[in-house]
């Protein structure tokens, strides 16, 4: 059976840069609580009537495909995860298919938050493993700019996230499994591609970090899991002016909360990736997490006491982009020569449902 490898990577980011200094004009912030606090210094904001998820993956995809010498008409499936998707339904998988001009072959949406990429890849993994596809186009974007709440109220989201997109295609390798590190064997060897995904969720927090709106909750939720700021009930309508004159359309987060567990689940998939390779955290070339808060990339670096070079971030200049972040870090580091053949790259995740997953390659 052959392994996954990443046979092309691209990114995109719209070119409107928001700096802190911006974000001051609408809401009470400063560039020294978000700088801080979550080490953002500026992010990219999506152009209206210009820029949308599916544009923007597709900008991605374009480079992605390019760079692994793959034509358009070879690929024979479509992975897109986003949660700022173009359209209620349907998925930008069928909209990317459409602007890249490919017919007739299966295009998945996947949601899955901040651990989008990491699920998404684990599912184009197995269908190349099995042999089913050649070729895999995988698109991860957000336009999180056109949904956020830009008034104080909302400031403690809104600071934080950015916009962008990231790609890649997934080849299968001539390397067996068979050949999958084992122990006492030096991470040197030949079997290349991704080692192993680990997926992770656990709904009993959902609200804590959730847009609830536009939804057919009608104002039912578990009972304890009502959000701080409950969404009120519309009598199950689906878009109401009530709805649009409140705040319940926007994201909710219980800052705080959702950092703790975030800093326990990031180390915690990580070594369970590793452990499953038998591999340790020296054998790491390059962790790239995805890019939340840059404070609890530097908790889990220290609580893994990985090096500077061991942990890649560019929270700084993306913000927090969801689903892209880790393409578009893993993208950049490659670009700026960090990752190179033979390296052991860890994606980690850790975001909304709550959802958490790692991926090790040997790339
Ligand atoms: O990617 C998905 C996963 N998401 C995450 O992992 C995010 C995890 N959480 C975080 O990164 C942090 O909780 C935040 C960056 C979102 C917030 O930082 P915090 O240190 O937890 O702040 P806080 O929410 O506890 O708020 C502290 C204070 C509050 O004021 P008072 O009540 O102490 O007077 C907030 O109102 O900071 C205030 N505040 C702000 N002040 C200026 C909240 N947001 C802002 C802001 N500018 N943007």
């Amino acid at each position: 059976m052959p392994r996954t490898k990443i046979a092309g990577i691209g990114m995109y980011v719209p070119k409107n840069v928001v700096t802190n200094n911006d974000l001051t004009r609408v809401m009470d912030t400063s560039d020294e609580w978000i700088q801080e606090r979550t080490g953002i210094k500026e992010r990219h904001y999506a152009i209206p009537f210009e820029d949308t998820t599916t544009t923007m993956g597709v900008e991605a995809a374009k480079i992605a495909l390019e760079r692994a010498g793959v034509s358009t008409s070879e690929i024979d499936f479509i992975i897109f995860t986003t949660i700022s998707p173009d359209y209620y339904f349907p998925g930008c998988g069928v909209l990317a298919q459409r602007a890249l001009g490919i017919s007739d072959i299966g295009a998945l949406d996947i949601r899955n938050q901040c651990s989008g990429f990491i699920y998404a890849l684990s599912v184009g993994d197995q269908f190349i493993k099995t042999g089913m596809y050649k070729n895999i186009l995988l698109i991860a974007a957000e336009t999180h700019s056109y949904g956020l709440d830009f008034s104080t109220r909302g400031r403690n989201v809104s600071v934080i996230f950015g916009d962008g997109a990231g790609a890649v295609v997934l080849q299968p390798t001539g390397a067996e499994l068979d050949e999958a590190p084992s122990p006492g064997v030096s991470p040197s060897s030949p079997s290349r591609g991704i080692l192993s995904t680990h997926l992770h969720s656990d709904g009993s927090e959902a609200e804590m970090l959730s847009m609830i709106n536009p939804g057919f909750h009608a104002g039912k939720f578990a009972p304890e899991k009502k959000p701080a700021k409950p969404a009120q009930p519309y009598g199950g309508l689906f878009i109401t002016k009530q709805l649009l004159e409140k705040e319940d359309i926007y994201p909710y987060m219980d800052g705080p909360a959702v950092f703790k567990k975030a800093i326990i689940k990031f180390p915690e998939v990580i070594l369970e990736a590793l452990t499953a390779n038998h591999l340790q955290t020296s054998d790491l070339r390059l962790l790239i997490p995805h890019q939340a808060n840059l404070r609890i990339s530097q908790m889990v670096q220290h609580k893994l006491k990985l090096r500077d070079d061991q942990v890649y971030n560019n929270i700084d200049k993306y913000g927090n982009t969801t689903a892209a972040s880790i393409p578009i870090a893993l993208c950049e580091a490659w670009e700026n020569g960090k990752v190179k053949d033979n390296d052991i790259i860890c994606l980690a995740a850790f975001g909304s449902g709550f959802t958490w997953a790692s991926a090790l390659i040997r790339w």
